[in-house]
């Protein structure tokens, strides 16, 4: 290997961050769309099953091993009667959707959505409107889906067929409730005393339930980080998490600078969590409160193809992001951010999962088929299971139009005790130069290399297609492991998986 760029990393057992919890590597199904419809549910379609869920699609989802899914919005949910989306299909109505401007015919809702998350062995993250609704609504939903029976909303889930209560734990109180775009948009104040009362009111019901604020809609928000500081401030006590959202793109087609935009994602982690440490310290609280990143993505392909969509139509291709190789690094840059906050990042969504900026595209009465950006969210939820380690590291550094000392290499570590495995995730951001790894494994004594799975392709605006998956993962076996020190290439601008495993 005669590599002029060299990277260096020392990965010991004891450097731990903490233990991932597996909702980082959750998404997210917005009633929006085709996300739904013609999306997970068509029942028209050859694979459809008995529910009319699209068999190919669950299957892709399955593989994807998505722990939670947050759902039904999103916009959408701060317009949502939950009781349109339940009982026999043929009495629900159908309504205007006003934050996307479609028609909602509700042929698909809060049972439908449990039932499909079931069989592609996902949990239920379910929000709640907190836009034209409140505590009432939110407190009959919760009775309906989680208490047992011998109630009118309990009895009311039995008699549309679901004896058993669905049992989510995970509920996000509202959604982007700051937006000037938001449905019911409130001030920190409005939707802190109303997140505590219908937080309040949710737990009466079911004390198990895990609750998620809403925080700023993003970092640029003008009222960031105030809004989430005086939300906190007034419900801290019902509230186990604040969320963030935030995606990024290209739009200055800059691809270093683009590449580099996961350390604004970290500095935002970093700010969130002093907002929520800061109010802990006012309360005198022993409590902790953690981060639930449930929208994160590349988000800017189709802004303009959306404009040209009519409104009022059902399940149109809204938000359709077809995404390229690059985008695939950013999101893997992303992953690895958020593995290194694994100590306060509990809960993250890719948003979204199929059609509507989604790792998964189908086609109606067709084909699906995998974007690009599904393989380092693949890889990071298969091998990312376990304790996150910090990496020692120190790789050349460049500086791009809005960021100083971006490291060539981003990296974070994963080990597994069950399976006895350690993973090492990387992304080469340089755009001509392979980088040589040098990692000092000395404490992980007896582990042998199993595989370096590498991402990568010469055209960084190269796109999948239904017929063509041009950007897929490929193997390299070109490593050397010995005495306690690895050493591995990492081609230009890739998304590396280095796998080992104890003897
Ligand atoms: O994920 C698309 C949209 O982005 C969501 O509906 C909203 O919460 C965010 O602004």
């Amino acid at each position: 290997m005669n590599q002029e760029m060299k990277a260096t990393m020392v990965i010991d057992k004891s450097y731990e961050i903490s233990e991932i919890d597996q909702r980082m590597f959750g998404s997210f199904i917005e009633q929006l769309g085709r996300a739904v419809y013609g999306g997970i549910y068509e029942p028209e379609h050859e694979m459809a099953d008995e529910n009319g869920f699209r068999r190919d699609v669950m299957q892709l989802v399955k593989d994807l091993q998505v722990p939670i899914v947050r759902y039904p919005g999103g916009n959408m949910v701060s317009g949502y009667n939950w009781e349109d989306g339940v009982g026999p299909k043929e009495d629900r109505p159908k309504r205007l959707e006003l934050a996307w401007r479609t028609i909602e015919p509700n042929l698909f809702g809060t049972n439908e959505f449990a039932e499909w998350a079931k069989k592609v062995n996902s949990e239920v993250m379910m929000a709640v409107n907190l836009g034209t609704r409140g505590i009432d609504a939110a407190r009959n939903l919760i009775e309906y889906t989680n208490h047992p029976r011998g109630t009118y909303w309990s009895d009311l889930r039995r008699q549309h067929g679901f004896e058993q209560p669905h049992n989510i734990k995970t509920w996000c109180l509202g959604n982007e409730m700051d937006g000037p775009w938001q449905i019911g948009q409130k001030t920190a104040v409005e939707y802190g005393r109303l997140a505590k009362e219908t937080g309040k009111a949710m737990k009466l019901v079911d004390p198990d339930i895990e609750l998620v604020a809403c925080g700023s809609s993003h970092a640029g928000m003008p009222t960031f980080p105030e809004y989430d500081a005086t939300t906190l401030d007034i419900a801290y006590d019902q509230v186990d998490y604040i969320s963030l959202h935030q995606y990024y793109g290209n739009y200055s087609n800059d691809t270093a600078n683009y590449l580099a935009k996961n350390m604004d994602m970290d500095q935002f982690i970093h700010s969130v969590t002093s907002t929520c440490d800061y109010i802990k310290a006012k309360h005198r609280s022993n409590k902790t409160i953690n981060l639930s990143f449930d929208e994160w993505n590349v988000w800017y392909h189709s802004s303009d193809k959306d404009k040209q969509i009519e409104p009022w139509q059902i399940g149109p291709p809204q938000l359709e992001d077809v995404y390229n190789f690059e985008d695939a690094l950013l999101v893997g840059s992303m992953l690895i951010t958020l593995l290194r906050n694994a100590d306060r990042v509990k809960i993250a969504c890719l948003a979204q999962l199929v059609n509507v900026i989604g790792p998964i595209m189908t086609e109606n009465n067709g084909a699906a088929w995998k974007q690009t950006i599904y393989y380092p969210y693949m890889h990071a939820s298969i091998f990312g299971r376990g304790t996150s380690l910090k990496p020692v590291l120190h790789a050349p550094k460049y500086d791009s139009k809005d960021y100083s000392d971006v490291p060539y290499v981003d990296s974070a570590i994963v080990k597994n005790d069950e399976e006895n495995t350690l993973t090492i995730f990387a992304v080469n951001k340089h755009l001509t130069e392979s980088i040589l790894l040098e990692a000092d494994l000395r404490s992980f004594e007896g582990y042998s290399f199993i595989e370096h799975i590498v991402l990568d392709h010469d055209d960084l605006k190269a796109t999948n297609t239904a017929g063509h998956e041009a950007v897929k993962p490929r193997k390299l076996n070109k490593v050397e492991l010995r005495d306690g020190s690895l050493r591995i290439d990492l081609p230009k601008t890739s998304w590396n998986v280095i796998r080992l495993k104890k003897s």
